[in-house]
């Protein structure tokens, strides 16, 4: 039998990480086998013990699991710790290790995606959820001139800040000026159609924006920031980034991004 992983969610049938991980699978000459695996919405921790003890090596777990995963690991990387969930999942007898590959994920779209550099940028963060906190330690980790979080709910915020041995400057909406070299929207807003409350000030003609969220049309908050000159990114390569580094924590080895990036694009 092969190795086999599972992305455990709820709902998860329209998760892309089967096709991403068949992928990279097919191009190093792997065989293994990576399929859905659809938890109760109260029963993530019983779904993970049949997954390990039916000789499951990892899983990735997605909405709304990630806190779950995190509270139910017995080693977690400094990454995870910070991010305060988990989206890999490694099974070694009894022993559940977790990881979170989606702040480097963001990371490695950006910087080799993208061909923009964090070093020595201003970066500002919108949001305060799982997805902003985890993407704030491999964002330090690039040495940007200046890090800036901004949340509808500002005391989420504040209290996500003093988490960080870095001073990550708060802001209100209302009060942020710019431009910003990158903006990322880190909420959920687009979920739901929704435009968190910018300022058309903080975007400009060299800002990257950059929407955690994908879909078929460009999402409210990649409409807004093109309109005020800046170029914009869905999260699909953040998606394909964040799965390549699952890849390598569960493999050892790291495929390669671009054709899988490049055929997700063209809907294949
Ligand atoms: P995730 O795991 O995706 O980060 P989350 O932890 O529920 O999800 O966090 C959602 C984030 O999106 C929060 O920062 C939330 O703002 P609040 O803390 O004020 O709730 C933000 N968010 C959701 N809808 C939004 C909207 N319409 N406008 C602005 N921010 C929004």
């Amino acid at each position: 039998m092969h190795d086999f992983y599972r992305v455990i969610g709820n709902p998860v049938g329209h998760s892309k990480s089967p096709a991403i991980h068949a992928a990279f699978a097919r191009q190093l000459g792997i065989e293994l086998e990576y399929a859905t695996c659809l938890a109760p919405l109260d029963g993530f921790a019983g779904t993970v013990a049949a997954l390990a003890a039916a000789g499951c090596k990892g899983a990735n777990v997605t909405v709304p699991f990630k806190i779950a995963a995190f509270d139910l690991c017995t080693r977690l990387t400094a990454r995870a710790q910070a991010a305060g969930a988990v989206n890999t999942l490694s099974f070694d007898g009894a022993a559940i290790a977790g990881d979170n590959t989606d702040g480097a994920g963001l990371v490695a779209d950006i910087v080799g995606n993208a061909g923009v550099t964090i070093a020595g940028k201003r970066v500002l963060l919108v949001g305060a959820g799982g997805a902003a906190r985890g993407a704030i330690l491999p964002l330090l980790e690039q040495g940007p001139a200046a890090l800036t979080l901004v949340n509808r709910t500002a005391a989420s915020a504040h209290a996500v800040a003093a988490q960080f041995d870095f001073p990550i400057a708060v802001r209100q909406f209302e009060a942020l000026d710019g431009p910003f070299d990158i903006v990322i929207n880190a909420t959920s807003a687009s979920l739901t159609g929704a435009l968190p409350p910018l300022p058309a000030a903080v975007f400009g003609a060299g800002t990257l924006a950059l929407d955690m969220m994908y879909g078929a049309a460009p999402t409210p908050f990649m409409a807004f920031a093109t309109g005020h000159g800046a170029s914009a990114r869905d999260g699909l390569g953040m998606l394909v980034e964040q799965a390549a580094e699952a890849f390598h924590v569960w493999r050892g080895v790291r495929p390669a991004t671009a054709a899988v990036l490049a055929q997700l694009r063209a809907g294949a």
